[in-house]
């Protein structure tokens, strides 16, 4: 039972609200996948190639709403939305890219986990092995955005951080099916994480190149972060939670090795109230934008370490969430105003925003795993 009186339960309340005005503003036609100026509506662009991989922070934030009150208006929305998720992964399944994990862990899984719906579990599983597909056997990695019909601008051939939040979908495939290839392709595509993308500090590059044929390596290649060398914050959250996921699915100690390495030096990077700036290796003429994002996903990553009975440090991680989790509960960071849709303020992606819509998401996952509310839709 949640306890209704604490600041936590407060600010859920809060998250709630905001999304019953934001179902009831844009309903299904329109559902929200993208944050401009602080706001969901000013683009409604659904499965929009550029940015597909945000429209299930959304859904994903509705089926939490579901578990939380109850209320079968969040099904019946989700239910709504399943023929484009289907339509995506078979009509449109050339169009897709290494974010299905993203787009299918936060809506059809979490709809499955939440209601057993076998429909939901199909569509997920169609999404698992379109994913799978996308595996390199050479460079043994998954190719990031390239289609795999060989059309289309050639970007083949890259790896990139973000996609070890897109692993437990396979993991979850494996252990749904039985069927080992999707778990093969999850550790294949991690440990080459660890050994290319991980440097001895335990900073991450946002992407590694390979021949695509050959499966050669061709270096380090950057996209999100400032530049070949720095150390992208929300890239270092994506590692941080990924690998903690990537060890409760298959006990590998590596994994959780690096989970902890890359938390420490998140970390360590962080200033006296937690909320990371973008990139922690700028130069001196860098903007220093601040990434709410960043700080949310690290937070799940971490309260995840600190519910992983064999790390070391567990009260020390978890204690640094809830810090982290609190500073982004007040002004400026968590948007008090009433006519904001978002949730967070402030997030980097390209250059500052006034928000990001996976920011809210693991922000509210934060919150609800801080309630020991959360299931784990990862
Ligand atoms: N593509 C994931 C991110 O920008 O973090």
């Amino acid at each position: 039972m949640v306890n209704r009186q604490s600041g936590i339960a407060q600010q859920l309340e809060s998250i709630i609200g905001k999304i019953d005005r934001n179902m009831e503003l844009l309903g299904v036609e329109n559902a929200p996948c993208y944050t401009v100026d602080g706001q969901y509506s000013k683009l409604r662009e659904r499965f929009d190639h550029r940015f597909q991989w945000t429209l299930s922070f959304f859904t994903g934030m509705i089926v939490h709403a579901f578990r939380y009150t109850g209320d079968p208006k969040y099904l019946r929305y989700m239910n709504r939305l399943q023929n484009d998720y289907r339509k995506k992964v078979t009509v449109d399944a050339l169009e897709t890219m290494h974010d299905l994990g993203f787009l299918y862990s936060l809506s059809e899984v979490a709809l499955y986990k939440t209601t057993g719906d076998r429909n939901a579990r199909e569509i997920a599983l169609l999404a698992a092995t379109e994913l799978a597909k996308r595996f390199n056997v050479n460079g043994r990695f998954i190719d990031a955005w390239s289609r795999m019909d060989g059309t289309g601008e050639d970007v083949s051939g890259l790896m990139i951080i973000d996609s070890m939040m897109n692993l437990p979908l396979l993991f979850w495939a494996w252990e749904e099916t039985g069927h080992h290839f999707y778990k093969d392709v999850a550790e294949a595509h991690a440990d080459t994480t660890i050994r290319c993308m991980i440097r001895d500090d335990h900073s991450v590059c946002h992407a590694y190149k390979f021949d695509r044929m050959s499966g050669e390596s061709e270096g380090e290649r950057n996209h999100c972060g400032y530049g070949v060398g720095s150390a992208w914050a929300r890239g270092t959250a994506w590692a941080l939670y990924g690998f903690a996921v990537a060890y409760r699915y298959t006990g590998k100690a590596a994994y959780l090795k690096e989970a902890e390495g890359i938390a420490d030096f998140f970390i360590r990077q962080l200033p006296e109230n937690g909320v990371p700036i973008w990139d922690f290796r700028l130069p001196e003429t860098a903007p220093r934008w601040i990434d709410t994002s960043a700080c949310a996903i690290a937070a799940c990553g971490l309260l995840e370490l600190s519910d992983t009975e064999a790390c070391g440090d567990r009260a020390r991680y978890g204690a640094q969430a809830a810090k982290m989790i609190e500073t982004l509960s007040s002004p400026p960071y968590f948007a008090e105003e009433p006519e904001a849709e978002n949730i967070l303020h402030l997030a980097q992606c390209g250059e500052l925003q006034a928000g990001a819509i996976w920011g809210d998401y693991f922000y509210m996952e934060a919150l609800l795993r801080l309630e020991r509310q959360a299931e784990r839709f990862w």
